[in-house]
């Protein structure tokens, strides 16, 4: 019924806020379904692997493509029915994910992009999209503090820069649709946020 996504980089606080909205739901008991992407399904997690091994060397067009096919294959077995069964779907990272990184990260063309995108959705966009917006100096202040000072190395800070500011952009061409927060206020504080967005989106019957 009601589809959410969050967006950000990694390390933004995504799982964090994803385990606190999911723990609301569970004791308002509103049926719901939490998903992830790349993954999801079995396809998507044999995806996943694939994006993921370090041995192999992917180009981004094809790294989009294999992003947009296990998308594709979430839409049809997971999201679409649990949201035609009534649910709250919750996804960690979606389409936008696609665009920021290889659109506005690796430079490959928008409309591309959107339109194979289109294809592989059926053009299904969440109904609220909460990014956790952090300065990617910040991220590598929280990816050393957590012991992987190699995570987001300084060489890669234009590239995070690019998309932060991709991600930025994107949600104010759909300010209805994205909620921005700044990623580094209290947990506790963004949770609530997110709730009250939340809860404005969810059907009467539910709210
Ligand atoms: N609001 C916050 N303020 C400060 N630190 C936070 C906040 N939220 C989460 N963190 C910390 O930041 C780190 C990353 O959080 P989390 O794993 O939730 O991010 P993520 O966006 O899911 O990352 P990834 O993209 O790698 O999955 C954790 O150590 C977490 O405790
Ligand atoms: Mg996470």
């Amino acid at each position: 019924m009601t589809f959410i996504s969050f967006e950000g980089p990694e390390g933004a606080g995504k799982s964090t806020q994803i385990g606190r909205l999911v723990q609301r739901l569970k004791v308002q008991s509103i049926p719901h379904t939490v998903t992830r992407e790349p993954g999801g399904t079995p396809l998507g997690t044999r995806v996943r692997d694939v994006l993921l091994d370090p041995e192999l060397t992917i180009d981004p067009l094809p790294e989009f493509l294999l992003y947009s096919a296990s998308r594709g294959q979430l839409v049809t077995n997971v999201i679409r029915p649990a949201l035609d069964r009534g649910e709250v779907v919750v996804c960690d990272r979606y389409a936008d994910s696609s665009l920021a990184y290889q659109g506005f990260g690796r430079g490959l063309n928008a409309g591309l992009l959107r339109g194979i995108t289109a294809a592989a959705t059926g053009g299904l966009w969440p109904d609220l999209t909460v990014l956790l917006d952090l300065d990617p100096v910040i991220g590598l202040e929280r990816a050393a503090r957590r012991g992987q000072p190699d995570r987001l190395e300084r060489a890669d800070l234009s590239f995070h820069q690019r998309l932060r500011q991709g991600f930025l952009q994107l949600a104010e061409a759909e300010p209805t649709r994205f909620l921005v927060l700044d990623a580094t206020l209290d947990e506790g504080k963004l949770e609530k946020m997110i709730w009250e967005a939340v809860q404005s989106r969810l059907p009467a019957s539910q709210s």
